[in-house]
């Protein structure tokens, strides 16, 4: 039987239009991005059951430990789901940190990892046909890293045209991530600490607290690869092991955004005014962040989940119209695209202090 992915497949390529179809039932048309109608049927020369790839685990640990590439039959899809093939996903802390067991109150194996990436539609029910061939991420559904995922049609987000491939696979978790912590906590006119610096979302969130008005913002940084880049982006670098600036900086802050905890957040926010905050969204450094007696500033925590768990379909699919122009905008790591067979690889990689590209899985 021929791998999955050489299962002879009909190209039909109709014009780019604006459809004016809703591609989610019960949103209006002002929802509908721009997106390519380029339809790919499949149409299996043989009888024989294609083939999914996937990286699964099925109990927590080290994830080189964990993670197994499996191949399984394909089974029918749910008569109202959508089935993607999936192009690519990156490697996020996010899709890492829950195969280690750190939320193990939250997930239970056997799991597929992956929370994120697109593909293109390969199978539809009538009524969401119009989608089929459109490039999608398939997401809050089964894990992203395998070749086929099966979704909600309700939850899966369009890709405009005008969205890279490089981009679409990063459109979910850090750019949504930073769109909410910035509206929770306004930066306009603020003083404003960004700690793991050098990472995606901290890119993000540079760059959007600077387009919200933020005074100034420092980023502190682990690895010194980091220096040129940040001070490209307008930013006051500070290295995490300059304990002496990082208290000056912690000082005069109004808000920081931390992602690493440990002893840098615990310092950050032990040393901040009262009446300023302090924002723990990671824990990068594997450690909590510990207040001591003389802590005056608050100390508040954000999870993606939290907010996901407010939004109805139609609202969730709104975040991203907006998100879609910031992100084509924004100026973000390079990728570094890895055979999905090669996903240790990915993970030596992911791995690397001050690497310069984002490791992303071709499926
Ligand atoms: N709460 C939420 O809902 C939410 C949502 C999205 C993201 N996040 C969090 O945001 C963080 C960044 O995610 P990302 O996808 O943007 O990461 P990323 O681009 O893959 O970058 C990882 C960064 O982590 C830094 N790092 C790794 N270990 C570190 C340590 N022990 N101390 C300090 N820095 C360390 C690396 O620093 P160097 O390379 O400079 O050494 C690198 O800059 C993660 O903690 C993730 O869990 C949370």
């Amino acid at each position: 039987m021929p791998p999955v992915n050489q299962i002879p497949v009909t190209l039909l390529v109709r014009p780019n239009t604006l459809t004016t179809r809703a591609p989610h039932a019960g949103l209006a048309p002002r929802f509908v991005p721009r997106c390519s109608t380029k339809k790919i049927l499949h149409e299996p020369m043989t009888s024989e059951p294609q083939l999914n790839l996937a990286l699964r685990y099925h109990s927590f640990g080290n994830p080189r430990d964990v993670l197994k590439l499996e191949s399984s039959q394909l089974v029918q899809r749910s008569a109202d789901a959508l089935r993607v093939r999936m192009t690519c996903a990156p490697i996020n802390p996010s899709d890492i940190i829950p195969v280690t067991g750190a939320y193990r109150h939250l997930t239970t194996p056997p799991k597929t990892a992956g929370y994120e990436g697109f593909g293109r539609v390969v199978e539809a029910s009538p009524q969401f046909a119009h989608l089929l061939g459109q490039r999608v991420l398939p997401l809050r559904g089964d894990g992203t890293w395998q070749r086929y995922v099966d979704c909600d049609p309700e939850i899966a987000v369009p890709v405009p045209d005008s969205i890279s491939d490089s981009l679409a696979a990063r459109g979910y978790i850090n750019p949504l991530s930073a769109q909410f912590l910035l509206q929770k906590w306004p930066v306009a006119n603020k003083r404003v600490i960004i700690t793991g610096a050098g990472s995606n979302i901290a890119a993000l969130l540079i760059q959007w607290a600077q387009a919200d008005g933020a005074a100034q913002i420092t980023g502190i940084y682990r690895s010194p690869e980091r220096r040129d880049r940040l001070e490209t982006l307008g930013v006051l670098p500070v290295a995490e092991r300059d304990i002496y600036s990082v208290d000056a900086e912690a000082r005069e802050a109004d808000i920081t955004f931390d992602a690493v905890g440990g002893p840098v957040g615990s310092r950050i926010l032990n040393r901040m005014r009262l009446g300023t905050e302090c924002v723990g969204y990671g824990l990068l450094s594997g450690q909590p962040v510990l207040p001591d007696s003389q802590n005056t500033a608050a100390h508040r925590r954000f999870h993606l989940r939290d907010e996901l768990s407010k939004l109805d379909p139609e609202a969730w699919q709104n975040c991203f119209l907006s998100i879609w122009p910031r992100l084509a905008a924004a100026k973000l790591q390079e990728i570094q695209r890895i055979p999905f067979e090669d996903w240790q690889k990915a993970l030596d990689l992911f791995e690397m202090p001050g690497r310069a590209h984002k490791p992303m899985l071709q499926f």
